[in-house]
């Protein structure tokens, strides 16, 4: 399992460097800041029998993380759609189809279920540049990034990875709360909990802290 999308200051490349940070030992694993997922990722593979507790503040992402947890077969029909309309284009085809439904999640993304937004917006980003997630005032405050190479040989996704993180997510607690409400709202979960806070959230902290043994 790796994680589903590139995400801005994920932390995947940095994971090495943390190792003498992590803990060996958790039952529990609260994520506060979900983003690409890359620290989750770690946790899951080294217990998948913890508890998880995901939160990010960021509706777009957490609404394909739920959607693939939910409603996978959904998801998975919408993005097919998608990948049949597009992969048989030539690359300036391809250009223009990745704009108009670009524009359409910007404009229009009120005539979809939530799946079917979080498919389109999947399918966005992994034909979008760089494979990330920006915001536009372009495209009505939604995601905006521009047009990736566009040169997709045979899938634009990864359907087992996919398949990996509906697994996964059945064991996850998600929620789309602000930080503050993430923290004092994560039940007691006793000894063994794990808290990664890093210095991007926290203003005055210089490093990572890890919360371990959260007492009640
Ligand atoms: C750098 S990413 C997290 C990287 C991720 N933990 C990883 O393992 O790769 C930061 C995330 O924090 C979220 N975020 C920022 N401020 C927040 C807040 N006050 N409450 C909840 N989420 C917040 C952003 O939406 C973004 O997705």
């Amino acid at each position: 399992m790796k994680p589903l999308f590139m995400w801005a200051g994920g932390k995947n490349k940095m994971l090495k460097k943390y190792t003498n940070y992590l803990p060996e030992q958790f039952d529990s694993y609260i994520e506060p800041f979900l983003g690409g997922g890359a620290m989750f990722v770690w946790a899951y593979k080294k217990n998948p029998e913890a508890t998880f507790f995901l939160n990010d503040a960021n509706e777009d992402i957490m609404r394909i993380y739920q959607s693939i947890r939910n409603d996978v077969g959904n998801f998975l029909t919408t993005l097919d759609k998608y990948q049949e309309d597009f992969l048989p284009l030539s690359k300036p085809e391809r250009k223009k189809f990745y704009y108009a439904l670009r524009q359409e999640h910007a404009y229009n993304y009120q005539k979809w279920t939530a799946t079917e937004e979080a498919a389109t917006l999947y399918f966005l980003m992994k034909t979008g540049f760089n494979g990330i997630w920006q915001i536009n005032k372009n495209t009505n405050g939604r995601f905006g990034t521009p047009s990736g190479l566009l040169n997709q040989k045979d899938k634009v996704y990864d359907l087992s990875n996919i398949e990996e993180w509906h697994r996964a997510l059945q064991s996850c607690t998600l929620t789309q709360w602000i930080i503050q409400a993430a923290i004092n709202s994560v039940p007691q979960v006793a000894l063994h909990s794990w808290i990664r806070l890093t210095a991007a959230h926290l203003p005055n902290t210089a490093s990572t802290l890890t919360i371990k043994n959260k007492k009640k």
